[in-house]
């Protein structure tokens, strides 16, 4: 069997994909899968996920997106877009339906609601936005890592312009806004500069330090 770690090892962020491989679905499904799993801040939630296959979208995106291949070559590409603010009715929502599929309420958890109302109210739309952005990242990783566990490429991406992404999205009368990118696909067996580099990564001395 192949370890987790060893997949980590395998994964990069692939430069050239094979266009004319594709995820099969329930692979792809196990990625979603993962990424929708992942834990958040008060389990707030606070991003949607969006799934591009459609080339004519894709090759806007790339347009806007530093002309990177991986956008059009990939089968698909995630867009992970973060609510543009923590607004009490978002609040609310994640909250009440804590409480529908628990099926009970409970005072702590309704002090709790009150307290978080608190803390987004008193902070303006751009840090709530950052802090819901933050909580995007965090999706990202699971991706990746659900991605590398079923064999498939994927390349983060921040090189593009999120404002003309939203706009070519309709992310905005969403209230959302684009965070950060993922092309999901399969390497090209020729033309990536990066699949034969060695992994780069500070050493285990020069990272972790232990605390005993
Ligand atoms: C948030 C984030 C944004 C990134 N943006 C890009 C990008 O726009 N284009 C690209 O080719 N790689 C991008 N990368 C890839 C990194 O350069 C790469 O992950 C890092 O150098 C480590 O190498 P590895 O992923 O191959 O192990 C990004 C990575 C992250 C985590």
């Amino acid at each position: 069997m192949t370890s987790l770690i060893s997949k980590l090892n395998w994964r990069y962020a692939t430069k050239k994909f094979d266009a004319a491989k594709a995820v099969p679905h329930d692979k792809l499904e196990r990625i979603l899968e993962a990424i929708r799993l992942t834990p958040t801040s008060s389990g707030l939630q606070p991003f949607e996920l969006l799934v591009v296959t459609n080339a004519e979208l894709r090759a806007k995106i790339r347009a806007v997106g530093w002309d990177q291949a991986q956008i059009t070559d990939a089968s698909h590409l995630l867009v992970f877009a973060a609510w543009d603010d923590i607004t009490p009715e978002r609040v609310n929502k994640m909250f009440d339906l804590t409480n529908e599929v628990r099926g009970f309420t409970n005072e702590g958890w309704e002090a709790y609601r009150q307290k978080l109302l608190g803390i987004v109210g008193a902070r303006s739309k751009e840090e709530n936005f950052q802090s819901a952005a933050k909580q995007a990242y965090i999706a990202l990783g699971s991706a990746l890592i659900a991605a590398a566990f079923e064999d498939v490429d994927a390349t983060p991406m921040e090189g593009f312009d999120p404002a003309a992404v939203d706009e070519i999205l309709g992310l905005k009368a969403k209230n959302l806004r684009s965070v950060v990118i993922v092309p999901l696909g399969y390497r090209a067996t020729e033309g990536d500069w990066l699949v034969d580099l060695k992994k780069v990564r500070r050493s285990r001395e020069n990272f972790i330090t232990e605390v005993k």
